[in-house]
């Protein structure tokens, strides 16, 4: 049976970018048809500054909304990367196998080093080599396919390339994965800046739909968004961002294919408003469920403590496999 994993870092507020790009495939496609893993990835949230308290929290409430947007723990492991040792034990080691000029070439390390110099500061060293830990996320599940939106793929073609490098040299140990992205909606985009992507750690609210919105807050966000010079409604990243993201929002929700429903619009007001709507009823059944889960929180406790047990037993033969692979004496 085909392996997928996938992750979500728990860095701020889950966005529609993350329902849409990926939980939502997670839930609805992955889940059903393959052994499926889905972690909050907590130790990726410590690669940039971090209030511990805030990364407790918001990994909790990541955790929750992965059921909440209907991942069923009966049907998938779903857990929290640090209760799982292996990820870190192995990381060391793709570390090993891997360049620093790789990691430097990472548009993520690359953007995030670059606003930080601006501003006169430095990053952690462990932003550089965030993609060892995030290959051996991948990696210590024997995993195929890792759906991710778009703008992880980079990372896993890492991942991909470290597989088949430590393979190569130290013998076949681990699986070749592959990243798997949604048909529509693979980049959200940022409502008020729709060339850059809707990121939960950005701090640009009006422009971010969170999936804990307030069906009021969605609309006003919605109708806000900075659409185009051009007044017909035309599909085209290039030349049209914003009507572009905000068809493709609709697509993803209401369902249909973006540039037939741009034919059917003649104007921004009304795309905006159907799109605001279409928002809110996708969010609307997560949101009950998130408030459900929230009142019991024993069940959430119980459901990561069984996914880590589920996924030790997993991980804990591959990272074996590579000690000994790499010339580690067996303890
Ligand atoms: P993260 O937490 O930024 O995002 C979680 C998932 O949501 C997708 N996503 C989006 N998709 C479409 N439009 C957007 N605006 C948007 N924003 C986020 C991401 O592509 C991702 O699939 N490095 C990863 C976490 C990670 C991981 C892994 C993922 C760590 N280890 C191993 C897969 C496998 C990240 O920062 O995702």
């Amino acid at each position: 049976m085909t392996r997928a994993f996938s992750g979500v870092k728990p860095t701020g507020h889950l966005t529609l970018g993350n329902y849409l790009g990926a939980l939502r495939q997670w839930a609805e496609t992955d889940q059903h048809r393959a052994d499926s893993l889905f972690c909050v990835v907590d130790l990726h949230a410590l690669t940039v500054d971090h209030d511990p308290a805030r990364v407790r929290r918001l990994s909790r409430q990541a955790a929750t909304l992965l059921l909440a947007a209907g991942l069923d723990p009966e049907r998938c492991t779903v857990f929290v990367q640090s209760h799982v040792d292996e990820h870190a034990r192995l990381a060391y080691l793709l570390e090993c196998v891997a360049t620093d000029g790789e990691m430097r070439r990472m548009i993520q390390y690359k953007e995030k080093s670059a606003r930080e110099q601006v501003r006169g500061g430095s990053v952690r060293l462990s932003l550089l080599t965030y993609p060892a830990l995030m290959a051996a996320d991948i990696l210590v599940y024997d995993t195929d396919e890792v759906p991710v939106g778009d703008d992880q793929t980079q990372h896993v073609e890492l991942a991909r390339d470290l597989a088949v490098r430590f393979n190569h040299r130290y013998g076949q140990t681990f699986t070749v994965p592959k990243a798997t992205s949604p048909k529509v909606a693979a980049r959200v985009m940022n409502l008020q800046d729709p060339v850059s992507k809707m990121g939960k750690s950005d701090d640009t609210g009006p422009g971010i739909v969170y999936l804990l919105d307030e069906p009021e807050a969605v609309r006003k966000k919605v109708m806000r968004a900075v659409t185009d010079s051009g007044q017909d409604v035309v599909h085209d990243r290039a030349t049209r961002p914003g009507v572009t993201n905000l068809l493709e929002i609709l697509a993803a929700c209401a369902g249909g294919d973006p540039e037939d429903l741009a034919a059917s619009y003649s104007s921004y007001g009304a795309l905006k408003k159907d799109t605001a709507e279409a928002v809110v009823e996708v969010l609307r059944p997560v949101q009950e469920r998130h408030r459900e889960l929230c009142a019991d929180p024993g069940y959430l406790e119980q459901v990561l403590r069984t996914g880590a047990e589920k996924a030790r037993t997993m991980a804990r033969p591959t990272v074996d496999a590579a000690y000994r692979a790499i010339g580690l004496l067996p303890a």
